[in-house]
């Protein structure tokens, strides 16, 4: 059994707060909880570790409480009695978050775990499915397609939240036929700072609907999302090429990827039911293009390879990367999702990765400086015996012909990614600091001769300063925009991170 005082003093080391009046807080917010009678958990609990564990090994965090919510009413009474003590508050949703926001992001906050929160209900009239904001993507995906045969636009991993994932932008093969996840948000329940449940969407509390797709993190939390699903494409063509020579030089990769390019600029062919990435590794033979197209197998086999391979100087290899299949929709997702199921358990989820992650987004295809920098990098410091750190990078194309992403026009959302064109993720690197230094060095390669590139709010870099990251999430404007709904909202910064809007 820990000390109390010595839970406090651990709990409370990074809240800027003589420890008198952290540990004044502390006891402040678990006695308000006491009182409300919410369920909570705090480092004395001996299932404390099944709560508080966060995905990314490599932030960990020790919250002042989470507390267990089972009605609205629990959330509301959460947020006041953090809001009274003062404590920071960050829901958990999926708690995928690259930096360990919904823990915070530093210690004793007051997190609100949203796991009883876990019901998909689908309106067969209207196609709009009602969603708790603790449902994970499989469990979504799965209870869309059971009930009416229904899709949304998202993530591949099963195990990554709603809450999380919906309102900072949320990319998958699908969203260029479907949109981003946040784009199929048509209505918010949210609990705001001051405690009241609101009903937001277009109309109603519009300011919020607005803030909340986009900076979620900065002004509420939702309890229920309202999702236009679509119907589920009949079959998906499943495909992958692999061109291990194209890392063989510098040039090889540049050419390689300005064809693949090309292709994804060729409107007779490219349309929204073609989703696609690029993936590169340290292995230095990994280069591969893959993606899903909502079409048969006959129209992709006969139009769209042929225009992708007529493209690219090699021809690919037959190894186990280069796969044409025609499957259905949830095998698709399957798939995609690299699980046996796409079913996550509703407690206890324990799936934990130790990284690092950096992103580029670009509304303009990649110019060739760009290329032969990231290429150049890569094959300089980054393949084979060179890694200091086994990585790899998803390039994903989110623009191009027919996008519907890039068909929200600006002021739609807080959200400043519908005109991305690519968005690089470079991804792992962990302890050492050597990986850091190395990924931070492959991101910024990639941005030589763009004039105008940004990073990607679901990939949270907590590496940036929160001038750096307001710069590359929002841009100035809507940075401003949100600083006014700020102030009228949340104006104690109740809803905090070390990088969430002030
Ligand atoms: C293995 C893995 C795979 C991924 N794949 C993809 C992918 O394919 N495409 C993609 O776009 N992204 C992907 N991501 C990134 C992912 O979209 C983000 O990490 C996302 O924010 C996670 O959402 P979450 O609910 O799981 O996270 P959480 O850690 O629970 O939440 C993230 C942030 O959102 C806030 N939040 C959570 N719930 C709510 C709520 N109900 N109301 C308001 N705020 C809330 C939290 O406080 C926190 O600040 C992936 C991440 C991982 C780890
Ligand atoms: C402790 O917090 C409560 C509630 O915020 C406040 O009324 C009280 O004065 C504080 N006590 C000290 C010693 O700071
Ligand atoms: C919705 O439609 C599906 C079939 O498409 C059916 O199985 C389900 O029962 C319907 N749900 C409701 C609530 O009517
Ligand atoms: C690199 O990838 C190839 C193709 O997938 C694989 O056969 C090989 O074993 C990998 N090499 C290393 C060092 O991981
Ligand atoms: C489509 O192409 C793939 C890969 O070349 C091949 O395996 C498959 O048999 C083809 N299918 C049809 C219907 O043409
Ligand atoms: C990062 O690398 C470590 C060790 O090389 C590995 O165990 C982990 O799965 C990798 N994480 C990701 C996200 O690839």
């Amino acid at each position: 059994m820990i000390p109390l005082v010595a839970f406090l003093a651990l709990t409370g080391t990074s809240l800027a707060l003589p420890p008198s009046l952290f540990i004044n807080s502390t006891l402040t917010l678990l006695e308000c909880l006491t009182t409300n009678a919410i369920p909570y958990v705090t480092l004395l609990s001996p299932n404390w570790a099944e709560y508080a564990t966060t995905f990314n090994a490599r932030l960990e965090y020790t919250p002042a409480a989470i507390t267990l919510p089972t009605t609205p009413l629990h959330i509301s009474q959460s947020i006041l009695c953090a809001s009274r003590a003062r404590i920071p508050v960050q829901p958990k949703s999926g708690g995928h978050s690259y930096a360990s926001y919904s823990t915070g992001g530093r210690n004793g906050i007051l997190q609100i775990n949203l796991e009883n929160f876990n019901s998909v209900t689908v309106d067969n009239a209207t196609g709009i499915a009602k969603v708790g904001g603790g449902v994970r993507l499989g469990n979504l995906a799965l209870g869309i397609w059971e009930q009416g045969r229904r899709a949304l636009g998202h993530g591949t991993c099963p195990g990554v939240g709603v809450g999380g994932h919906f309102t900072h932008g949320g990319y998958g093969y699908s969203s260029r036929a479907f949109g981003l996840g946040l784009d199929q948000i048509v209505g918010l329940e949210v609990v705001l700072a001051d405690g009241r449940v609101v009903y937001a969407d277009e109309r109603k509390n519009s300011d919020v609907y607005y803030a909340m797709r986009g900076a979620a993190d900065a002004f509420g939390v939702v309890v229920n999302f309202y999702l236009q699903t679509s119907p589920a494409p009949p079959q998906v063509v499943q495909w992958s090429f692999s061109f291990p020579q194209a890392l063989s030089s510098v040039s090889a990769a540049v050419g390689t990827f300005r064809g693949v390019q090309m292709f994804a600029l060729d409107g007779t062919v490219v349309d929204r039911n073609l989703g696609f990435g690029v993936t590169i590794s340290n292995n230095a033979t990994v280069f591969t293009v893959h993606g899903t197209y909502f079409g048969s197998l006959t129209k992709f086999n006969s139009t769209i390879m042929p225009a992708l391979l007529s493209r690219v100087p090699y021809t690919p290899a037959s190894d186990s990367k280069s796969v044409v299949e025609e499957v259905d929709w949830i095998t698709s997702l399957t798939l995609l999702g690299g699980a046996p199921t796409l079913e996550v358990p509703l407690h206890g989820y324990d799936q934990r990765d130790n990284f690092f992650a950096k992103s580029v987004t670009t509304s303009e295809p990649f110019p060739d400086e760009a290329l032969r920098s990231y290429f150049g990098y890569i094959l300089d410091k980054g393949v084979g015996v060179k890694a200091p750190v086994s990585w790899f990078a998803i390039i994903n194309l989110y623009g191009g012909p027919d996008s519907q992403i890039t068909t929200k026009t600006e002021g739609f959302a807080a959200y400043s990614g519908h005109d991305d064109f690519w968005v690089i993720q470079n991804l792992n690197g962990t302890f050492p600091s050597s990986g850091l230094t190395f990924l931070n060095g492959l991101n910024d390669a990639a941005t030589v001769g763009v004039p105008e590139h940004g990073a990607y709010l679901n990939y949270v870099d907590p590496t940036y300063s929160r001038a750096e990251a307001y710069k590359l999430y929002y841009g100035e404007e809507l940075y401003e925009k949100l600083v006014g709904l700020k102030k009228t909202l949340d104006p104690r910064n109740l809803f905090s991170n070390p990088q969430s809007i002030v």
